[in-house]
């Protein structure tokens, strides 16, 4: 199995009006392909801030996440969007989705926009 996600020291703060706010530090992971894996604790652990980080949705404050050998924070704006539009999924806990569209369309727009054709885009979407 190859390695997908590697964390080496990773910590997240944020910083507040007061003292940053620690969220979590030393995390060591590594994630392999065709692994299932779980993430769980309490409300406000940092779960979700973990996430994004793993989403190139945020950067850590210290340590490396690397994704196929390659230091996320090192991506470009555009690599960063190419990443989350091709490579990764996400299933938010608030679904995001555009209201002004059918369920259909708003499978088919990340692809469209991605550059996929309409014509090969719908029958996917549809799947
Ligand atoms: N952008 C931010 N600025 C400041 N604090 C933040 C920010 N994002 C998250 N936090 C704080 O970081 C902590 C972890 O939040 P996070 O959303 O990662 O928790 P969670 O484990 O996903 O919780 P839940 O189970 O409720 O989804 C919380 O105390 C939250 O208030
Ligand atoms: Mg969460």
């Amino acid at each position: 199995m190859s390695e997908l996600y590697k964390f080496s020291d990773v910590g997240k703060k944020f910083s507040g009006p007061g003292e940053n706010l620690e969220i979590f530090k030393n995390i060591n992971l590594i994630v392999e392909e065709g692994e299932a894996l779980a993430i769980v604790g309490a409300s406000g652990s940092g779960k979700s801030t973990l996430l994004h980080l793993m989403g190139a949705l945020d950067t850590p404050s210290t340590g490396v996440v690397a994704f196929d050998g390659q230091d996320m924070a090192l991506m470009s704006p555009d690599q960063k969007a190419a990443f989350r539009n091709k490579t990764l999924g996400f299933v938010f806990q608030f679904h995001h989705l555009l209201p002004e569209f059918s369920a259909l369309e708003n499978v088919v727009m990340p692809a469209v926009i991605g550059g996929a054709r309409r014509a090969a885009a719908l029958p996917e979407a549809r799947a």
